[in-house]
């Protein structure tokens, strides 16, 4: 079923009024406490004026995030003196943190919302029933960043991996702040320092800046997932991917991971165990979403860590992977600090807005912008992302439908059984039909055809052999080292057709010589022409 609503012609016809010219977004100050991040930063307001959208601001909504107020002005947006105006002037609320009671206005957030208006935020509905409820009694309809469906076309919309790719690499700056040692190994006349050693449990995307950022630092670090595909990327960024030689694959649904056996938890402990001993940081990033985070260091684990060792558990809002994290909190616990903080994003404001807001920003632009504004239920990532459709929850969303299984493939004959009569005599027959005629023609040009055509001819039907396995045979990964082999070659057929175009101009030989020399010099100029493209993909 397809429902595709527009919701200016909605409040248009809700209101009465006159055809509005553009939809109004707004951004209020973040309330949670410590929270520095601001939904638009005056560059991602610019790109939503460009969408046909009118951009308000909370005054000093993005002033933590070292955005001022005449910061928007200055790119047009209208500053709005409080929260209640703001609220009240929006279509559409565009948030970081779910709605929460407003300290200052004495109520919550949600009943800011204008009845029927939109929201757009983290607003993690598994978790917040209660939010959902009160906001389908405004009518509201409501998107949430964190159910965006981790597909391939919503990488640019995905604000969870944007903000755990930050998250994980100020993870590393936390920890190098709480070692009070080098990350990278070095040799001075004062004495040999060895390099950090670095354990990383979880290579999701958080996992995956950090391993990156530690390597830049100089650590040498190892890594295990549950996932054996993130193998490569681990090693890609020069870390070692430690394996349990356990027949489990921890692959789930839509690139997260699943809940593993017992028995691989038991293992893959035991590993972290061994290691426990060895590294100098842990940081763990384990998740399977809408699950508590599971328990993988438990305290003994830390206790024969060294003393000075540090654990960054970026699970603790899950209830942390660490036995003993205290959420919000960094304490030592027998000589190992315990960094449980859950803000890393917001410290890192600036530059984690600009991404979130520029998450926003493609979300909107698939809405349709503010002229073709609409909630498309065909729309994939909408879909998924959507809560509340004018007050009615629609979360979670359906399952896609799974596609049709395949054709069964045709049951392969039995060995010896026979195989359907006309089928064997006409692919039979043809074959040797073919098979004669070759033959007949090959005795006949051995009859007839000179010797020296013949030793020509001997030395094309090898030319052809050659060419074709050497090409046809290699696979796409290895066509750019080929290329060179192939302009090697292209390069000896130049200089053979330009030893037979010597003859008079209208002879066979001096035609064919000269093709040769036009196809060769193509092939060796396109050459160069297509490594020098792939070249400039690589260059910065
Ligand atoms: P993700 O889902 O991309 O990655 C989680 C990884 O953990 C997956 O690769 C999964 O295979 C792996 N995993 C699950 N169970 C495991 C197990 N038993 N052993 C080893 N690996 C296991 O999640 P993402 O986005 O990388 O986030 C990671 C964590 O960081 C989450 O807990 C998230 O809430 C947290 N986070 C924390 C922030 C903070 O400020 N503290 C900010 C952003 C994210």
């Amino acid at each position: 079923m397809t429902i595709a609503v527009s919701k200016e012609a909605d409040t248009q016809e809700l209101s009465g009024v006159e055809p509005k010219t553009c939809l109004k977004v707004g951004i209020p100050k973040e309330i949670y406490p410590g929270e520095c991040r601001v939904a638009a930063t005056p560059e991602t307001a610019k790109v939503l004026q460009k969408y046909g959208f009118e951009v308000l601001i909370e005054s000093g909504a993005g002033a933590n995030a070292t955005f001022p107020d005449a910061a928007y002005e200055s790119v047009g947006c209208q500053i709005l003196p409080d929260a209640a105006s703001l609220w009240e002037a929006a279509d559409i609320v565009l948030k970081v943190r779910p709605p929460q009671y407003h300290p200052q206005l004495g109520k919550p957030e949600t009943e800011l919302l204008k009845e029927g208006g939109t929201l757009i935020s983290f607003l993690w509905p598994a978790q917040n029933p209660e939010l959902i409820d009160r906001l389908a009694a405004r009518k509201a309809t409501a998107l949430a960043m964190d159910a965006i469906p981790r597909i391939s076309r919503a990488q640019k919309m995905d604000a969870l991996s944007s903000m755990a790719n930050i998250a994980g690499y100020r993870a590393v700056i936390e920890a190098a702040n709480n070692f009070g040692r080098f990350f990278t190994g070095q040799i001075t006349a004062a004495g040999k320092v060895p390099p950090a050693k670095i354990l990383v449990i979880g290579a999701g995307v958080a996992g995956l800046a950090a391993i990156g950022t530690a390597r830049g630092l100089g650590a040498i670090v190892r890594a295990f997932d549950t996932r054996p595909v993130v193998k490569e990327q681990v090693e890609s960024l020069g870390a070692e991917f430690l394996e349990l030689h356990f027949k489990e694959d921890g692959t789930g649904e839509g690139g997260y991971a699943k809940v593993m056996s017992k028995e691989f938890i038991e293992a893959e402990m035991a590993l972290f165990a061994a290691q426990a001993k060895e590294v100098d940081i842990i940081i763990t990033t384990a998740l399977i979403p809408g699950k508590p985070a599971p328990k993988l260091i438990t305290e003994e684990m830390v206790a024969s860590m060294k003393d000075g060792s540090v654990i960054i558990d970026m699970a603790a809002e899950q209830g942390g992977n660490c036995e003993v994290t205290k959420p919000n909190e960094v304490y030592k616990y027998k000589g190992v600090t315990i960094v449980g903080l859950t803000d890393f994003p917001s410290r890192m404001a600036a530059q984690s807005s600009q991404l979130y807001g520029t998450n926003l920003c493609h979300l909107l632009k698939d809405m349709g912008g503010s002229e073709d504004y609409k909630i498309d239920y065909d729309d994939e990532v909408v879909r998924g992302a959507l809560i509340l459709h004018e007050g009615k929850v629609t979360w979670p969303p359906p399952k896609p439908a799974t596609p049709p299984p395949a054709p069964a493939p045709a049951p392969k004959p039995a060995p010896g059984a026979a195989t359907p009569a006309a089928e064997k005599s006409s692919s039979g027959l043809g074959g040797w039909i073919w098979m004669v005629l070759a033959a007949s023609a090959l005795i006949g040009m051995g009859v007839a055809a000179p010797p020296s055509f013949l030793s020509h001819f001997t030395v094309f039907v090898l030319a052809c052999f050659v060419g074709w396995q050497v090409i046809w045979n290699v696979s796409p990964a290895l066509h750019t080292p080929l290329m060179s082999v192939t302009n090697a070659i292209s390069g000896i057929i130049i200089v053979g057709g330009m030893l037979q175009i010597s003859g008079s101009i209208d002879s066979p030989t001096t035609i064919l010589g000269a093709i040769a020399i036009l196809v060769g010099t193509i092939n060796i100029s396109g050459g160069f022409l297509v490594t020098q493209r792939m070249l400039k993909m690589f260059r910065k």
